[in-house]
């Protein structure tokens, strides 16, 4: 831990970054079971924003175990960390007036309160909207488009999220997406529609 460190402020602040680039940060943190849709619906959505002229950017599961956290497993205490340092990054790329779409499993309910909490204890508080990507077991183990439900059925995977290993379904997620019942368009435009009727971008 270290000790002689000095928080350096900088000249703009964080409304002034959002009225000089006429836009404000926020970050969308899916979370559900593997294969419930998190990165299609995040991938779709980071495009439908582009395409509008929004500064958005996708931080996915997989693509930050290949580096920021290549050195983390999928034990309780890595997970942990894992979520951890993804909620610090998001905070980060949020506060630069950027619409960060987080797309981790992040199975525990501390873990994303935690990311939750951060956002609101930073200087001003950072719009955080937890998105639940619900669908059953049985049709995200159907889907199983990384055939990672079948590894892990067969003991190939240890604690694997939802078979031996637990999802804690959030209690109070600002948004619930039902994949085996919406789109990924359905999907891309409830989530839209939440942050204009919240202000968080304008059209
Ligand atoms: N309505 C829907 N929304 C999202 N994905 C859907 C939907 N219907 C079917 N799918 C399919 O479900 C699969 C979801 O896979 P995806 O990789 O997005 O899941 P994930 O939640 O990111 O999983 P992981 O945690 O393993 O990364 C894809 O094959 C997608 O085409
Ligand atoms: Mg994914």
């Amino acid at each position: 831990m270290a000790t002689n460190i000095t928080f350096h402020p900088g000249a703009v602040s964080t409304e002034e970054r959002a009225e000089l680039l006429g836009q404000k940060g926020a970050t969308i943190w899916l979370t559900g079971l593997s294969a419930s849709g998190k990165s299609t619906i995040a991938t779709a959505l980071e495009q439908h924003l582009l395409h509008l002229k929004l500064h958005a950017f996708r931080l996915d599961g997989d693509n930050v175990r290949f580096g920021l956290n290549k050195d983390l497993g999928f034990s309780p205490k890595d997970r942990e960390e894992n979520i951890r340092r993804i909620g610090e990054v998001s905070l980060l790329f949020s506060q630069s007036s950027t619409l960060t779409v987080t797309a981790f499993i992040s199975p525990y309910k501390s873990d994303r309160d935690l990311a939750r909490a951060l956002h609101a204890a930073a200087s001003p508080p950072t719009p955080f909207i937890e998105v639940f990507v619900d669908a059953p077991l049985s049709v995200v183990e159907s889907r199983d488009p990384k055939g990672l439900y079948k590894k892990a059925r067969a003991g190939e995977i240890k604690e694997f999220t939802g078979i031996s290993s637990p999802y804690e379904e959030p209690d109070a997620p600002e948004i619930v997406i039902k994949t085996d019942e919406l789109s990924v368009e359905g999907a891309v435009e409830k989530i839209f529609g939440y942050l204009v009727e919240k202000g968080l971008v304008t059209i």
